[in-house]
């Protein structure tokens, strides 16, 4: 199967991702991971998407799509595949589907996580995550067992410059933007499409998930 989250900022995608995948022993594909990743080898990739995620705005299309393209090269074909965050534009979904087109793929799912901005801002001001294992926690929801530590790995946690205020409101900007235009699109497709209110405990948002997913076979 493959599945796309879709959804604003902070509304709980990755959280989310990463519970199905454990779920359904799939790749949990997230782009703002992958060009963390770049940026923390210092690959050319890092530096040239640096400006563009400090800045809360999108890293171009075509920088997008060959990270993506290099990265399902090395997963399983017949795998599951979540990309969380991606796409995130008309033109990567369009990239999106030519890929899967050449090997025999298609998008089987789309989800589109929902909740009120006031929510996002507030996840976002609290969000604090592991460098070294990429543990998310949450100052408010759900701290770590000593403030400032990884319960996982005992890394010391840090904050994500772009979730700094104004930043946050650029990328709900962004999102508005430029990304919510791909609920139409994906709905003209015809790909099957669920809705799910996010801004509930992240165990009454993965029942929805999870059942979302059983309807989808
Ligand atoms: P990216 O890393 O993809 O950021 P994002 O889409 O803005 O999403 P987030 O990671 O901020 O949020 P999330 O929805 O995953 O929420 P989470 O589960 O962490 O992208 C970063 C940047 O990279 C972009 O701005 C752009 O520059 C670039 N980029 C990435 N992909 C790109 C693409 N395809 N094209 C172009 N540019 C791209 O949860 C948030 C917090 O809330 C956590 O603390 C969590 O613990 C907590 N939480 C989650 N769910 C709940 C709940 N139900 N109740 C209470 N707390 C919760």
């Amino acid at each position: 199967m493959v599945l796309i989250l879709l959804g604003p900022p902070g509304v709980g995608k990755g959280t989310q991702a990463v519970r199905l995948a454990d779920d359904l022993g799939g790749a949990h594909v997230s782009t703002g991971d992958l060009l963390r990743a770049a940026r923390r080898d210092g690959t050319e990739l890092g530096a040239r998407a640096q400006k563009y995620m400090d800045a809360g705005e999108l890293v171009p299309d075509q920088l997008i799509l060959d990270l993506v393209r290099e990265h399902l090269a090395g997963i399983d074909p017949g795998a599951h595949v979540l990309f969380d965050g991606f796409p995130r534009t008309t033109t990567q979904a369009t990239g999106l589907s030519e890929v899967l087109e050449r090997s025999g793929r298609r998008v089987d799912r789309v989800v589109l996580f929902e909740a009120p901005d006031e929510t996002i801002v507030k996840r976002l001001s609290g969000r604090r995550s592991c460098p070294e294992c990429g543990a998310v926690y949450n100052t408010f929801f759900s701290p770590s067992r000593v403030e400032g530590k990884c319960d996982r790995c005992g890394g010391s946690l840090v904050q994500r410059p772009d979730d700094a205020p104004a930043t946050v409101q650029r990328r709900l900007e962004v999102y508005r933007d430029q990304t919510a235009p791909l609920v139409s699109f994906y709905e003209q497709a015809g790909a099957p499409f669920e809705r799910i209110r996010a801004d509930r405990s992240v165990d009454d948002v993965y029942a929805d998930f999870r059942s979302a997913m059983e309807v989808a076979g």
